[in-house]
């Protein structure tokens, strides 16, 4: 049986900052009540689609493995932000990066939607179906958070990355993976106003709610993340001691903490970006290993545990051992189209129903289709 290496890996963060005090404007909060409560700083807010999000990311992961994207067997769109529920937007991916040959699917697991992705693809690659495939995590929760909420407008971000798997006889990629779902307590995180549910409702573009027990997922997000780690540890024959880095979901910088207290890795061990980008559900595993590449973190034959949780309430732990090549091969051409407007002003006019974008009612009423305003934009 293969193993699944991962070969390629990149990101495609929008530039746009959203500080802790941008938003003290509208929220009842402070950097003070943020900063000690969840670690987190700033985090990013799109001016681009999830599509070309990931398509970016997909881009920069395929030209760091050096492979054409003819050769795509697979797209695993990982998350749950997604332009339109029909097409899925894995093939939105698919199409602008001229993928031609690659199946295309959309997995859902809120933010443990990577972790379940690269699982996925990896026992794909084993069993013989596909040969090479490409993993993205990515998330546009701004244009669905409940932005007069504070109990969670502070806490998410956007961003996505993306990693590329190969089949290869050498032993690395995914070599231990548990996957799982707390779902008696799948109330306890839920956004209300997208899906069937609220079909005829009259759901317009930043209609949402969320509910949100901050409190009981926090309990749940460690136990089934120490759980997990524990799991795979075992499943794959290594102990604290053989983990070289954990690079974990990214919610909440004490949640970080307790995992890694659990798992009896250092803090020195652990990549933490949740500072820089706050939660970005499914994108938060994938970027934070793409930050750890590019900071000299991962070595040749790297052991890393990644534990996740998420909506659903998902969880789960991969234990991956790197392979030897820990620089890329190349470098994509794709770019995002210019920025010209602030974080703090797209939100605003997310607050206000508006297009962050700009775009006029008339703009908007006709279809957007990323992957023309992704070919509009490459190669820079
Ligand atoms: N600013 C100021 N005060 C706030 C804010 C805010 N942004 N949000 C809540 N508060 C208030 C509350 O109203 C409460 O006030 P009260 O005591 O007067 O009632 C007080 O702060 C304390 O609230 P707690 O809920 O006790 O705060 P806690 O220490 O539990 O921290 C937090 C809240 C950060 C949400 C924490 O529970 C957490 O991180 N939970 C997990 C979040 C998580 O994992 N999310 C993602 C899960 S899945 C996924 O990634 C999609």
């Amino acid at each position: 049986m293969p193993y699944a290496a991962i070969t390629g890996w990149g990101d495609g963060m929008p530039p746009a900052v959203l500080s802790n005090e941008d938003l003290s404007t509208f929220l009842d909060t402070s950097d003070e009540w943020i900063t000690t409560r969840t670690g987190m700083k700033e985090r990013r807010i799109a001016h681009v689609s999830a599509i070309e999000m990931a398509t970016l990311a997909s881009s920069r992961a395929l030209a760091c493995a050096g492979l054409d994207p003819s050769e795509v067997d697979l797209i695993i769109y990982g998350g749950c932000s997604n332009d339109e529920i029909v097409p899925n937007s894995a093939s939105g991916v698919q199409v602008a990066l001229g993928a031609t040959r690659a199946a295309a699917m959309d997995i859902n697991t809120a933010c443990t939607s990577f972790i379940y992705g690269l699982s996925t693809a990896t026992a794909m690659v084993q069993n013989g179906t596909i040969r090479n495939a490409v993993v993205i995590g990515v998330e546009l929760i701004s244009r669905y958070m409940d932005w007069s909420n504070r109990n969670v407008a502070v806490l998410f971000g956007d961003g996505a990355a993306a990693v590329v798997v190969q089949a290869t006889d050498q032993p690395s990629g995914v070599l231990g993976s548990v996957l799982g779902c707390d779902a008696e307590a799948r109330q306890v995180l839920r956004v209300r106003g997208m899906g069937c549910t609220y079909a005829g409702v009259g759901i317009t573009l930043g209609d949402t709610a969320w509910d949100f027990d901050g409190q009981a997922i926090f309990k749940r997000a460690v136990k089934g993340m120490s759980e997990a780690c524990a799991r795979v540890m075992a499943q794959a024959g290594v102990t604290a001691d053989d983990i070289d880095l954990v690079i974990p979901h990214q919610a909440n910088l004490r949640i970080i903490e307790a995992v890694a207290k659990y798992a009896g890795v250092p803090m020195d061990r652990v990549i933490v970006t949740v500072h820089k980008y706050g939660n970005m559900s499914a994108a938060t595993v994938p970027v934070s290993l793409v930050e750890a590449l590019k900071e000299g973190r991962i070595r040749p034959g790297s052991k890393i545990l990644m534990p996740g949780f998420g909506g659903g309430l998902t969880f789960g732990a991969l234990l991956v051992q790197w392979g030897e090549r820990v620089t890329p091969l190349g470098e994509s051409g794709m770019a995002f189209p210019a920025n010209t407007r602030a974080a703090l002003e797209m939100v605003n006019a997310i607050r206000a129903g508006q297009d962050p974008h700009g775009r006029s009612a008339a703009g908007l009423a006709a279809p957007q289709f990323a992957e023309s305003r992704t070919g509009a934009a490459a190669p820079a």
